[in-house]
C-alpha cells in the first residue's frame, strides 16, 4: 500500500468531491448536497481530519482504511442506484467508542428519514454488546435513488468471536420470524463443518415496505463454482449459467485463493425461501491492475445489457489517477439474482489514504 496524500484535504473534502461528481454521473445530481451531508454526519469527527494526518481507525469498508466505500447498482430500467457503505468514527476511535457513534449517528437518521427500526430493535441485543469483537459492530449503507434516500445496517456475526457467529445468525434469523431460513442455509452449506466458510454480515434494509429485506452474508475462502453452485442452489431465482459467466468474466479460477467470495442470501418477510442471492467477486486480488478490472466489469455490464460508460464515468469521478497505477479502486463486482431480473453492483475505493500497488504476480492477468 502506499501513501500518496500530503494536501491538508479533509476525508470531508475529498468524499464530498467524490460524491458531487459521482451523483451528477450517474444521474442523481438533486440528491448530492443531500447525501454529502448525510455522510459527513455518519463520519462524525474522522471526517474533519486532514488526509495528512495517519490514519485514525484502521476501517475494515476498504483496504486503505478509508472508512467510506461507494458501489453503483445498474438497475434494469437503466437507472442506478449509488450506494454508500460507511462507518462511523468516534473522536478517539474503539470498537466501543465507535458503536457509540453509530449508534448515535442511527438516532440522528432516524430523525431526518422515516426509519422503521423494529427489526433492528429485534436483534440488536445480539449483535450489539458492550464490547464488540471482530472488525466491526455497525456499518451502515446508504442508498440513494431519484425517489428516495433509503439506510440499510449490517452487523457482525463475529462481535462474540468466530466460533459465535453461526449461532447468532440462527437466533437472529429466528427473531425476525424467518424461521425456515436457518435449517435451509444448513441445507445449502458448501463444506459442512469447515471454517472456510464464515458468516460475514447480518444486513436489514431499515424500511418498512414489503421490499424491506434481511440478507445473511458469507465469506467463502479458497472457495470456486462448485461451492457457488451448492450456496446457490437455496434460492429458486438462482441461473446457474448467469452466475458461471459472471465468474468466468471478472475472473476465472479453479479455486479463488486470494481474498474469499462472498455470498448473500436475502430474505424476504412472507417466503420461506431466499428471495435472491448475490456473488461477490473481490476482483482487485485477481488482476494486475484496475485497467484489467475496467476492461473485465465492462465486458459484464455489456453483457447484461447495461451501458458501460457510465462505468468509465464513475471511475473518473472517483480518481484521477491512472489505472494502471494500482490495482483495488474497483474493489468487488457483485452479480445479483432475484425477480425481477439479474443486475450488476460495481464497488469503487474512495482512496482517501493510499493506492494499492498493481499487482505483478496476478496470474492470468491480461
Ligand atoms: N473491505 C471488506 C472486504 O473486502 C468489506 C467489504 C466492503 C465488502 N465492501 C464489500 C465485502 C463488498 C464484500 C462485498 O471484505
Amino acid at each position: 500500500m502506499r501513501i500518496t496524500r500530503s494536501g491538508a484535504v479533509s476525508l470531508n473534502e475529498h468524499t464530498g468531491a467524490q460524491l458531487r461528481r459521482l451523483c451528477a454521473v450517474v444521474g442523481l445530481a438533486e440528491r448530492a448536497d443531500e447525501v454529502a451531508s448525510v455522510l459527513a454526519d455518519i463520519l462524525g469527527p474522522s471526517g474533519d481530519r486532514s488526509l495528512a494526518d495517519p490514519v485514525p481507525w484502521r476501517s475494515d469498508v476498504a483496504d486503505d482504511h478509508t472508512p467510506v466505500e461507494y458501489s453503483i447498482a445498474f438497475e434494469e430500467d437503466g437507472s442506478h442506484t449509488l450506494r454508500l457503505l460507511v462507518e462511523a468514527g468516534a473522536r478517539e476511535p474503539s470498537p466501543s467508542a465507535n458503536l457509540l457513534a453509530a449508534l448515535a449517528a442511527l438516532d440522528r437518521l432516524a430523525q431526518r428519514y422515516p426509519l422503521s427500526l423494529d427489526r433492528f430493535a429485534a436483534v440488536r441485543e445480539l449483535f450489539l454488546p458492550a464490547e464488540p469483537r471482530g472488525v466491526f459492530a455497525l456499518w451502515f449503507s446508504v442508498v440513494v435513488t431519484k425517489a428516495r434516500v433509503a439506510v440499510k445496517v449490517y452487523l457482525n456475526p463475529q462481535v462474540h468471536g468466530r466460533a459465535a457467529a453461526p449461532g447468532l445468525v440462527a437466533a437472529g434469523l429466528e427473531r425476525l420470524g424467518l424461521t425456515t431460513a436457518w435449517s435451509d442455509l444448513g441445507a445449502h452449506a458448501p463444506r459442512p463443518g469447515s471454517t472456510l466458510d464464515r458468516f460475514s454480515f447480518f444486513a436489514l434494509d431499515l424500511d418498512d415496505t414489503p421490499r424491506s429485506r434481511v440478507k445473511v452474508y458469507q465469506s467463502h475462502f479458497r472457495a470456486g463454482q462448485r461451492e457457488l453452485g451448492v450456496l446457490g442452489a437455496a434460492c429458486p431465482l438462482t441461473d446457474a449459467d448467469v452466475l458461471a459467466h459472471f465468474t468466468a468474466t471478472i475472473g476465472r479460477r479453479d479455486r479463488y485463493d486470494g481474498r474469499p467470495l462472498v455470498t448473500s442470501h436475502i430474505y424476504l418477510a412472507g417466503h420461506e425461501r431466499p428471495r435472491g442471492f448475490s456473488v461477490y467477486l473481490p476482483v482487485r486480488d485477481y488482476v494486475r491492475d484496475d485497467v484489467v478490472a475496467l476492461a473485465r466489469t465492462r465486458t459484464l455490464l455489456s453483457a447484461h445489457g447495461f451501458d458501460a460508460t457510465v462505468l468509465d464515468d464513475a471511475v473518473a469521478a472517483v480518481t484521477g489517477r491512472p489505472l494502471a497505477a494500482g490495482a483495488g479502486l474497483i474493489a468487488h463486482v457483485s452479480l445479483r439474482m432475484g425477480s425481477p431480473r439479474p443486475g450488476v453492483t460495481v464497488y469503487l475505493s474512495a482512496e482517501a489514504y493510499a493506492v494499492p500497488v498493481p499487482c505483478v504476480a496476478a496470474v492470468g492477468a491480461a
